[in-house]
């Protein structure tokens, strides 16, 4: 590894930016291999510091030429950026430089795609572009020129001027180089137009390239949606005349806010009925959201640094989950963020890449784009609107708007908002965003004349940065029952902030029935003793739906680790209570379909870790094949009767209500197909004309070693819609036996429409690969190597996505040790590789450091 050359960044050592940004010019004359960037930027000394020195970020720039007020300087140029000698007052600062986005792969700064030019610049991506001070805490007004023949050419802000070959725009609202951003290309558009609650005239577009235009409809839909959202939840207005949003098929992320001109990967965009499911849709939805949501929180308020990345993505995802729930079901989102919670980043937070929510340090911060940051930063936000309320929340953000508007903020700020607005002292809930891990909560009870009183005591894994932990505020969120079924306490938020804390109910007349962290009120791990018939009974009564959820979820874990250690037939607590939720025709079906499925196997294994035992990831995939013909079996006289019925007729909608019906129907031929041969999900195949049964089918084939007709037919129908082949490619991954995840990873690599440049069509095999727990982990160690070639082969090329990537390593410590042994061999190899990238470099010594 070299560590000697990629230091270490330390929030600590913050200072602030010697000169400040007054504004930018930018010409771009657009060249695939020589695009030539001319800058014009006006310094200003910051008064808040006496510090004058002048370095500007840049690499893989060739400088052509540099003056400054006029006159030829020649700078001291390394590979980080320049520097050079500047007068003591403001001064203007000019430059022209030349780069090469046809080779650049990496998907970072300028690069072409399909023929197209687009940017990326968050975190640290416009340094790429010409040197500049690329950090969020430097804001400036921008005008950007573009000269080429292509016929669309975009940036940030408002167009001010357009003619042959060339256009400018002007954004008048000052931002950090990060959220810079240009487009150009022969991009045809889906209009519309807003107008916002002030009467002002939004144009909006969305950008995709010839082929794609009947894929937009719905995320102007979403986009016009989000809009409205914003006005009336946040009273957030949209500030410019133009919103564009444009596609591209190479993009290492989801998507990015960049002002006025969000740049989309073209599978969080692009959907019609035939071509995307209703996840899909779902996805989009919420993704349009969250970067429309940014021009608020990140945008018009940004971060100082990147340390306080979590300051607009905790928030921004917080957001957009509330929207998502305002247009869908509330229950139903907050079971599938718990499950992802759980799923990521319990998973991150349980291993050697914990981090807290606000990191102190990094090398690279592109390796901080985590679960952690977004998703554990988007329940401490949900935490404290539980704590002060939500009208007290409603008065911080109105607070936080007004203060904040136009700054570079810390969590610092965020906090004083808070405490200013409620009274509140938040210095023990900040340990949420300087304490790494999943705080574990042990509850126990007792009872004695009409009191029931409650004990709770809180732990924390020490971690690398804080070995010794201090208790959290945990909002406890907990109902009582009595034996029949009747709520005798609602719902009450207790605060528990000490190491261990009781809390006595009094007046009850006989020994209620707990139903604790309601709505999963805390992101922490609840340890208790609890009986099957406990669970099934708040699997039957609990009024809060996510803990009747959770009760069927736990039932199923423990009848699951049964199964899986001594071959015990599954309990029927729960195998009757889930009959029973299935079939109850007054629950919602998308609610339904969630009951439906079982623990991951990734989920099984990790509770066997907190059990003190080495889980067996071949004996977890067994167990959870045998529940599924368990399963199919005890439903098997309700099943073809419930999927008959939910079948959705007509037309595709993607809306909340069909789509839930086909989650269920989903879910349920799943087990069909165990049973009958593959005769229903074949005719669901045939007769399909979206997206959703159709993949549903092949789905539902392929988890029941059937399949292979409707997979070359899938193959020949889809050979020209690339987000339809990444499906393809994925689901025979995803499915594939054990023994063959790996060799058919391979194959499929070897493939003419295999492409390494192409992140979604990367992670559609080596995603699928990672996430198929026994094929990763087959005994062979042949998914290790595998997963290890591609990755070497991939970093040179694209380092972000290469890095990303490695954390399907990151659970090794669990494994018995000729598992541990060969992953550590293959981890070895990755760190080994001559150029390593200082991405994946980190992300490997971090794993390796376990
Ligand atoms: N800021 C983007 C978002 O949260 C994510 C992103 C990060 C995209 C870095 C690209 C690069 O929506
Ligand atoms: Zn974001």
């Amino acid at each position: 590894m070299k560590d000697a050359e990629n230091p270490t960044i330390y929030l600590k050592d913050y200072t602030p930016p010697a000169w400040l940004v007054e504004d930018v010019h930018l010409t771009f004359r657009l060249a695939p291999e020589a695009t030539r960037v001319v800058s014009k930027i006006r310094f200003v000394p910051n008064p808040a510091t006496a510090d004058r020195r002048f370095f500007l970020e840049g690499e893989e720039l060739k400088l052509i030429s540099a003056r400054i007020d006029g006159v030829e300087v020649k700078p001291e140029v390394t590979a980080e950026g320049l520097t050079c000698a500047v007068p003591d007052d403001a001064f203007t600062w000019e430059a022209e430089v030349e780069i090469s986005p046809a080779t650049n792969t990496a998907l970072e700064g300028l690069y072409m795609s399909n023929g197209m030019y687009s940017t990326q610049c968050e975190a640290q991506g416009f340094r790429k572009i010409t040197y500049y001070p690329d950090r969020p805490d430097v804001m400036s007004v921008f005008t950007v020129r573009i000269e080429s023949d292509l016929p669309v050419l975009l940036s940030n802000g408002n167009k001010v001027a357009e003619g042959n070959g060339f256009a400018e725009w002007h954004d008048p609202w000052p931002k950090p180089a990060y959220l810079f951003a240009l487009v150009a290309g022969e991009l045809l558009n889906l209009p519309g137009s807003f107008t916002t609650r002030s009467g002002r005239e939004v144009e909006l577009n969305v950008w995709v390239r010839k082929g794609d235009e009947d894929k937009c409809d719905f995320a102007m839909e979403a986009l016009k949606k989000s809009m409205t959202w914003d006005e009336e939840v946040y009273g957030r207005e949209y500030d410019l005349d133009i919103f564009n949003i444009v596609a591209v098929d190479d993009f290492n992320m989801g998507a990015m806010e960049n002002k006025g001109l969000n740049i989309f990967n073209s599978s969080a965009v692009l959907a019609s009925p035939e071509t995307a499911t209703d996840a899909n849709f779902e996805r989009i939805e919420a993704i349009i959201a969250h970067e429309y949501f940014h021009n608020w929180t990140g945008n018009r308020i940004t971060c100082r640094d990147w340390f306080q990345l979590c300051l607009k993505e905790g928030l921004t995802v917080f957001r957009d989950a509330q929207f998502t729930a305002d247009m869908r079901s509330e229950p139903v989102k907050r079971i599938s963020d718990v499950l992802d919670l759980r799923g990521r980043q319990f998973r991150e937070d349980g291993g050697p890449l914990a981090h807290p929510v606000r990191p102190e340090s990094f090398q690279e911060i592109n390796n901080f784009y985590t679960a952690t940051v977004y998703e554990k930063g988007a329940e401490v936000i949900g935490m404290l609107k539980r704590l002060v309320g939500d009208e007290a929340y409603g008065r911080a953000l109105d607070l936080y708007f007004e203060r904040h508007d136009g700054q570079a903020c810390t969590i610092e700020d965020w906090l004083k908002v808070f405490e200013d607005a409620t009274g509140r002292d938040l210095t023990q809930f900040k340990l949420w965003y300087s304490q790494a891990g999943t705080p574990k909560v042990t509850m126990t009870d007792d009872w004695a004349d009409g009191t029931y009183t409650l004990h709770l005591k809180q732990t924390l894994r020490p971690t690398p940065e804080t070995a010794e932990k201090k208790p959290q505020v945990i909002p406890f969120a907990i109902g009582l029952l009595d034996p029949s079924g009747e709520e005798v306490v609602p719902t009450t938020l207790l605060e528990f902030t000490e190491a261990e804390q009781s809390f006595t109910f009094e007046g009850l007349a006989e020994r209620p029935i707990p139903s604790p962290l309601r709505g999963f009120s805390a992101p922490v791990i609840l340890q208790r003793e609890v009986t099957n018939a406990d669970r099934a009974f708040l699997l039957a009564h609990d009024t809060d739906p996510f803990n009747r959820w959770e009760a069927g979820r736990q039932l199923a874990k423990s009848a699951l680790i049964g199964m899986i250690d001594g071959g015990q037939s599954p309990d029927p607590a729960y195998l009757d209570g889930l009959q029973r939720l299935v079939t109850d025709e007054s629950l919602d079906p998308a609610f339904r379909a969630l009951c439906l499925g079982l623990p991951s196997e990734d989920d099984l294994a990790q509770s066997f870790v907190d059990m003190g035992r080495t889980p067996d990831p071949q004996a977890i995939w067994q167990g959870r094949q045998e529940m599924r013909a368990a399963l199919a079996e005890v439903l098997s006289a309700d099943l073809p009767r419930l999927y008959a019925a939910h079948r959705v007729p007509g037309p595709y909608s993607p809306e909340a209500g069909p789509a839930g019906k086909r989650a269920l129907t989903g879910a349920l031929l799943s087990l069909i197909t165990l049973r009958d041969q593959g005769d229903t999900a074949r005719a669901q195949y045939a007769a399909a004309d979206n997206m959703t049964e159709q993949l549903g089918a092949l789905s539902s084939l392929l988890a029941a070693d059937l399949g292979s007709l409707e997979l070359g037919l899938f193959a020949d129908q889809w050979a020209h819609e690339r987000l339809v082949m990444d499906k393809w490619f994925m689901v025979q991954v995803a499915h594939a036996r054990p023994d063959q995840a790996a060799p058919v990873a391979h194959s499929l690599t070897e493939r003419a429409d295999f492409t390494m440049t192409n992140p979604n069509r990367f992670r559609a095999v080596f995603g699928a690969l990672a996430m198929n727990q026994a094929g990763f982990h087959h005994a062979s160690g042949a998914g290790y190597q595998l997963m290890a070639d591609w990755l070497m082969k991939l970093d040179p090329v694209n380092p972000q996505t290469t890095a990303r990537m490695c954390s399907a390593f990151q659970t090794w410590r669990r494994y018995d040790a000729d598992r541990q042994g060969m992953m550590q061999e293959q981890l070895e190899r990755i760190a080994g590789l001559k150029e390593l990238s200082r991405d994946t470099g980190e992300m490997v010594g971090r794993i390796l450091s376990a």
